[in-house]
């Protein structure tokens, strides 16, 4: 353990209990007015600090960690995602990587089906039109979406917020199918139909949300081929990455109406969108909300700060990355 308390540069504003916390375990440098740090300048703010907090909102890559002082053995993400830094970087340099699984599932999850159905429901177009004051009158055959209970919803990525939206899903009388890099052990599987072929699971995709972790092998995984595999009127909906899917093919399908409708929480190169996205009236968009509740984000601060801990008392972080 430290004499003394260890330093943690801090990157972003974190809710009250958990800057609270940070102050009183560490020499927390917080970032009081949330402004966001270029990460060229992460190496210099980090001087003779030990642990790095971080979010999604700075990158770190090879360079990047190279440059930080010797002093910093550790970088806690306030995230479950890590495609903003390059673990292979930081496992070379023996930095320790931890990230904040579980606490954000629920949260995640009720949002992917917030999307679907604010996508199939056309929410937004009828929530503008409220406020834009032109509603007209109840119409027979006005503002019809598509029906969400009852279909098949493909998962892409079954892990614990994939397996959460499956479960959310029987509550609307979907089958689900899912494809994973392994199949699930039957307690976990429930009654999913599993698809070794990610391909093959796409045919049966009335919805299809993603959620696999953004990796090489997934960049651009929705691409126009695969597309063109999905149901006819599909609806799409992504709280995983931007970069799993190709905006121009998803934009031209959109466009097209070759896919009904795509929810989406999370952008390639976020917070600049593709500006189509903005433009189609047949998107649900939100930016970038999936964790964003009071409770998930404290928890996911206090996990940050468990792992932290672990490093300086000597235990083996909880969810360690690298
Ligand atoms: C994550 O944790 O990776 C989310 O995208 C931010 O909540």
């Amino acid at each position: 353990m430290h004499a003394t308390k260890p330093t943690v540069l801090v990157t972003r504003r974190l809710p009250g209990a958990v800057e609270l916390r940070l102050k009183r375990d560490y020499q927390a440098r917080l970032n009081e007015t949330d402004t966001l740090i270029a990460a060229a300048s992460l190496p210099e703010l980090s001087r003779d600090a030990d642990a790095l907090l971080v979010t999604p909102t700075e990158r770190l890559d090879a360079a990047i960690l190279a440059r930080l002082p010797p002093s910093v053995r550790a970088i806690a993400t306030f995230s479950v995602g890590h495609d903003h830094i390059d673990l292979a970087a930081a496992r070379a340099r023996d930095l320790v990587v931890t990230n904040t699984p579980d606490v954000l599932t629920d949260a995640t999850a009720d949002v992917a089906i917030l999307l679907m159905l604010g996508a199939a429901r056309r929410a937004h177009e009828g929530e503008r039109m409220i406020r834009e004051n032109r509603w007209g009158a109840w119409a027979p055959t006005g503002m019809l979406g598509t029906h969400m209970s009852g279909k098949r919803l493909a998962v892409f990525g079954m892990g614990r917020i994939g397996r959460a939206v499956a479960r959310r899903a029987r509550g609307f009388d979907m089958t689900v199918h899912y494809s994973n890099r392994r199949r699930l052990p039957a307690d976990l599987e429930a009654d999913a139909i599993f698809h070794a072929d990610p391909e093959e699971l796409l045919r049966h995709a009335d919805f299809l949300s993603l959620h696999c972790p953004a990796t090489a092998a997934t960049t651009r995984f929705l691409d126009a081929r695969r597309i063109e595999l999905l149901p006819e009127g599909a609806v799409v909906v992504n709280t995983a990455r931007g970069s799993i899917v190709d905006d121009e093919a998803l934009i031209a399908a959109l466009r097209s109406g070759r896919i009904a409708a795509a929810g989406l929480d999370v952008y390639d190169g976020e917070p600049r969108i593709h500006p189509a996205y903005r433009e189609l009236k047949n998107t649900f968009l939100l930016p970038h909300l999936g964790s964003a509740t009071q409770e998930t984000r404290e928890a996911m601060g206090f996990r940050a700060i468990d792992n932290l801990d672990a490093v300086f008392q000597g235990r083996e972080p909880p969810d360690r990355l690298t």
